[in-house]
């Protein structure tokens, strides 16, 4: 695992976007696993002005996002694919066509799992895949359990991410309780994996997932067996390693 320690969230986010700005300069027909949340934010704002600049371009990436919320429609503000269009996609030149989530209004749960699953073979696998890390050790929204889910599944969320998460809701009772996420499979297959993370209130649960051991309580544990993976972090986020 390459640890690469930045200062705070900009120089984070600055760094983390040259990462993803040299996965796409080298191969510009990557196909990239994106996220959500406030870890990637500032590394989609560098990259939409290096876009625009002409550094770099998205013409012929496809993405594949991890996760979206079960029962909200698109254009539900708090919807990942809105995230995604509002963050980045609408301000680079990807084709929309080749932006792709899990749909959260599908009626069938199963049906739709095996067409994500089938669309990520479909291109490949995944190139380099972007994380964040719930505090509960989540990635995209693998949950703790038993056991690592492989493939593609509808989650019921734990407590501590729907607490998490509420804060982007007016009300707790509105925090979807299901979502879609990728499974464990796709992400440890991917070819590359960029982690992002920032705040003192992730420095437990970095330490818990890099240095403890790989255990489904931990989902991001199992990254300790991946190949490639280039974990981007403040100061106070690596402040327990
Ligand atoms: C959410 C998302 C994850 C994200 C995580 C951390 O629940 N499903 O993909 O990585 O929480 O979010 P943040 O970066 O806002 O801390």
């Amino acid at each position: 695992m390459k640890i690469i320690r930045a200062k705070d969230y900009d120089d984070m986010s600055r760094k983390a976007a040259n990462v993803l700005a040299a996965q796409v300069l080298l191969k510009p027909d990557s196909v990239l696993g994106l996220a959500t949340g406030s870890s990637p934010l500032g590394m989609y704002q560098q990259l939409i002005e290096r876009c625009k600049k002409g550094d770099i371009s998205f013409a012929k990436v496809v993405s594949i996002n991890l996760d979206e919320y079960a029962g909200l429609a698109p254009e539900h503000p708090q919807s990942y694919r809105y995230f995604m269009d509002h963050n980045l996609f609408n301000h680079i030149d990807i084709p929309p066509a080749s932006t792709h989530l899990p749909n959260g209004l599908a009626e069938d749960a199963t049906g739709e799992c095996e067409r994500y699953e089938a669309l990520i073979a479909s291109h490949g696998g995944i190139d380099m895949q972007l994380l964040g890390l719930g505090n509960n050790g989540h990635i995209g929204f693998n949950e703790p359990g038993g056991s690592f889910e492989k493939a593609t599944h509808k989650v019921q969320l734990t407590e501590s991410t729907i607490d998490a998460n509420k804060r982007f809701f007016d009300s707790l009772d509105e925090v979807p309780r299901y979502a879609y996420t990728m499974g464990i499979r796709a992400i440890m297959q991917a070819r590359r994996v960029l982690l992002v993370v920032a705040g003192s209130q992730k420095a437990q649960i970095v330490r818990e997932a890099f240095f403890g051991p790989v255990t489904p309580e931990v989902p991001a544990s199992i990254l300790q067996l991946h190949g490639d993976v280039t974990l981007v972090g403040d100061e106070e986020a690596f402040s327990l390693i």
